[in-house]
């Protein structure tokens, strides 16, 4: 059982991690054999008595996207929240099983929560920037994580906001509050700030559910360029997003896992007549 209030709001969305990533940063190679990055078997979740997921096993490879689908309530976000200890918050929710990364048993009283989420970032459906400017906020992780010059720092705020597609929309009021940005700039600023950080894990519950058509494309675009060094879970409703932009799918529904494999299979001959009906809109 888990349930603790160790970690402030603040950084609970701010990861980091020593590696500075500029656009001079050669990328790398994220074909060929994987390994697994977060390892899950036997995993089970509940708020107070009820069971929300049951007995899942999964490996997340590494530098891949893994794409969360199925119907609402089915336990998605809820999976997404323990792979970085996020409802530790909630003092209903515990659970059972096997979460690793690495030989990191994420579930241990004894793991470094603020640590882990260096490691493993995560991004909300809902954007929630801090209430500071916008440079600031993207800025807030490097400044407690890494030590970089004024020029460094700026390169890097650049990098991030011009990556995340709203960098043309707010390079002229970088100063200005984060608070007076429409929503789908919002998110985006969000997605700039957890990048920022170079966290090895990127967690994304519904990135683009508030975006228009362009600004999630420029979404996607990134999640295909950051697969590369980063290893990727992101949760969605909109099927063709997870086709587009996923190596591995994940189905579940009501709380179990029911089926996952390539994208490619799951998408055009999964194995359960569940997932067939769901990827082709039939139910949910
Ligand atoms: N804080 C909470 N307290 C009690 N029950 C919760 C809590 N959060 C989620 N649940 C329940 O756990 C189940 C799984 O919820 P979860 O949010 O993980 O679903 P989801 O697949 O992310 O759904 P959606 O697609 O609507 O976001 C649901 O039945 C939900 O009502
Ligand atoms: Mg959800």
């Amino acid at each position: 059982m888990h349930s603790n209030t160790e970690t402030s709001a603040d950084n609970m969305s701010i990861s980091s991690s020593p590696r500075v990533m500029t656009s001079s940063m050669p990328h790398a190679e994220s074909e060929g054999p994987t390994e697994t990055m977060i390892r899950i078997e036997g995993f089970n979740a509940w708020y107070g008595d009820f069971q929300a997921l049951h007995d899942l096993s999964l490996h997340i490879p590494k530098n891949r996207v893994t794409a969360f689908i199925g119907p609402s309530g089915c336990g998605k976000s809820t999976l997404l929240r323990w792979i970085n200890r996020m409802n530790d918050i909630v003092p209903s929710a515990h659970a059972r099983g096997t979460l690793t990364m690495g030989e990191l048993d994420i579930l241990a009283k004894s793991t470094d929560v603020v640590r882990l989420r260096r490691q493993i970032g995560i991004v909300f459906q809902k954007p929630n920037p801090f209430p500071k400017s916008i440079y600031d906020n993207v800025a807030f992780g490097p400044r407690l994580h890494m030590k970089l010059t004024k020029n460094q720092l700026d390169e890097l705020v650049q990098w991030s906001l011009e990556k995340a597609a709203v960098w043309d929309e707010v390079k002229n009021r970088l100063h200005s509050p984060a608070m007076g940005l429409s929503g789908g700039q919002q998110q985006r600023l969000c997605i700039a700030r957890a990048i920022a950080v170079g966290p090895d894990v990127l967690l994304m519950d519904e990135p683009c559910s508030a975006l228009d058509p362009a600004s999630t494309l420029a979404i996607e675009d990134l999640i295909f360029e950051l697969r590369q060094q980063y290893t990727i879970v992101m949760v969605t409703h909109n099927m063709q997003q997870a086709s587009r932009c996923s190596d591995q799918t994940a189905f579940f529904y009501n709380g179990k896992l029911v089926e996952s494999g390539d994208t490619e299979t799951i998408f055009t001959k999964p194995q359960e007549k569940q997932t067939d009906d769901y990827v082709r809109g039939r139910f949910g």
